[in-house]
């Protein structure tokens, strides 16, 4: 293949993207890929979701949808505009643009798992061709894409096609990017086109092509200048987050104990106009990325022989909340002269954050699992979750409990402040309510403890 030939491609694929023919296909249809297909559908591409989960697979097919946000009606018009879900690997060679949105979690020894991107490369690499772009959107430690997805791409493919690289135009190239996800579920202030998409190509051409793919369903696109500078953008968005998260569980634990309202505080402080941005204290972080992402960092940096004080800082606070949620349950108890052991608690909300279904990392889960151990005969409510199975750490089990007799329990401690919730009744019908995310601030009642 000669230089023209390439040009050649690097023209297709730019006018393909423009015209939004360009086929694009995204591996894994969770959270993060299955909004984004649908994105990309709406704007008129062709897109084919690919997943392992034979299930998601089917139920996508079937037009439905498995996202309590996503209405089957979505799924139905992604399809009219040829939207398909598939497990068969082969059709990646049918795409223009590939999108990695696959599971990033942290391993028993709670480092970095990236099987699930080497996995994904792994089947990709078997079937590119050259031209085709293919971008990281997992969220993962500087390097990830150069290191560990790029080589895997190169060596495996059976073509010997090789990645487009800064000054070195190779007839036979494919594209490689990193463009981080940041999505905000259940955050509706923002339209998600209105989120600018940053994005680090290994290549000029590779940024190209990705901001043009990227510009169709975002509003902007921001350039960094390469795929690591990308990596380390996202981890330094999640762990300002993280750290800022455990400065106020750290301000609330001492306003606790001087007898100041410290979200009375917070909103205070939040009307400066400039050099403050409100974060809100809470039992504990919970989701699939502020407490696993920065550990990506802390791990990588350990080959720099560096060590990130604020991210470990950051995590010891933050992973000391739900044992002091627990504490003050115990405490609010005492004071009704009852003990943990034997008592009957309702846990309000177990999903991480107000009003997603997403359990993943929630503290609810340690919560429940801390207060079993003492002896408490713990049940839960939580309108997105009818039951609590078994995940990678925990094995709870349970069904969810009904609001109507929450007079019997003991106390009800409120995790989650889902929004559907008719506070003032359950203030009005509870014995003891322990609120730990300020759900009940605009209520005056003897019978509220907040922790
Ligand atoms: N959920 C969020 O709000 C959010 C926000 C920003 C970034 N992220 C990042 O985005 C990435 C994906 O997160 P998510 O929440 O969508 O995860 P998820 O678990 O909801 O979805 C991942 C999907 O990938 C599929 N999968 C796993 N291995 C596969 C393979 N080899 N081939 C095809 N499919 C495969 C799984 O079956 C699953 O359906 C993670 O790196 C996460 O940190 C998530």
């Amino acid at each position: 293949m000669t230089l023209d030939a390439t040009t050649e491609i690097q023209r297709e694929a730019k006018s393909r993207l423009q015209a939004r023919t360009a086929r694009v296909g995204i591996i894994g249809m969770g959270y993060v890929g299955l909004p984004l297909a649908l994105l990309f559908s709406e704007q008129g591409f062709p897109v084919s979701g690919f997943d392992v989960d034979q299930r998601k697979v089917e139920v996508l097919n079937g037009g439905g949808s498995y996202i309590c946000r996503i209405p089957e009606t979505e799924i139905q018009a992604a399809q009219k505009q040829g939207f398909t879900a598939t497990s068969e690997y082969a059709r990646i060679a049918d795409m223009d643009a590939v999108i990695i949105c696959v599971p990033t979690p942290l391993n028993e020894q709670r480092e970095p798992d990236l099987s699930y991107i080497i996995g994904s490369a792994e089947a990709i690499a078997l079937h590119l061709r050259p031209g085709q772009l293919i971008v990281l959107e997992s969220t993962t430690y500087p390097g990830t894409t150069e290191e560990v997805m790029l080589p895997i791409l190169e060596q495996l493919n059976p073509l010997g096609l090789k990645a487009a690289r800064k000054g070195s135009p190779d007839a036979k190239a494919f594209y490689v990017a990193f463009s981080p996800e940041r999505e905000d579920p259940g955050n509706n202030t923002v339209a998600r086109r209105e989120i600018p998409k940053v994005i680090g190509g290994l290549d000029p051409v590779a940024s190209e092509l990705a901001s043009l793919l990227y510009g169709s369903i975002f509003n902007r696109t921001v350039p960094v200048s390469t795929p690591a500078a990308a990596e380390m953008t996202k981890l330094l968005e999640n762990i300002y987050r993280c750290v800022n998260i455990a400065l106020v569980n750290e301000m609330k634990l001492l306003s606790l104990r001087m007898g100041i309202d410290i979200w009375e505080v917070i909103n205070a402080a939040g009307t400066k106009p400039f050099g403050f941005q409100k974060f809100y204290p809470g039992p504990g972080l919970g989701g699939h990325c502020i407490p696993v992402d920065p550990y990506y960092l802390s791990w990588k940096a350990k080959q720099f022989d560096f060590q990130t004080r604020f991210i470990e800082l950051a995590g010891d606070v933050n992973t000391n909340m739900p044992y002091h949620v627990v504490a003050s349950t115990a405490a609010a108890l005492n004071r009704h002269k009852k003990s943990l052991n034997g008592s009957e608690i309702l846990i309000l909300g177990v999903a991480y954050k107000p009003d997603v279904d997403d359990l993943r990392e929630s503290p609810a889960l340690t919560i429940i699992e801390l207060l079993q151990k003492e002896g408490a005969k713990v049940s839960y409510h939580d309108p997105y979750f009818p039951h609590i199975g078994k995940g990678r750490r925990y094995d709870l089990r349970m069904d969810r409990a009904s609001l109507a007799d929450i007079a019997r329990y003991d106390c009800v401690l409120i995790v989650t402040n889902h929004s559907d919730y008719d506070y003032p009744s359950i203030v009005r019908d509870a014995q003891l309510i322990v609120d730990s995310r300020y759900a009940t601030h605009d209520i005056d009642s003897d019978k509220i403890v907040r922790c």
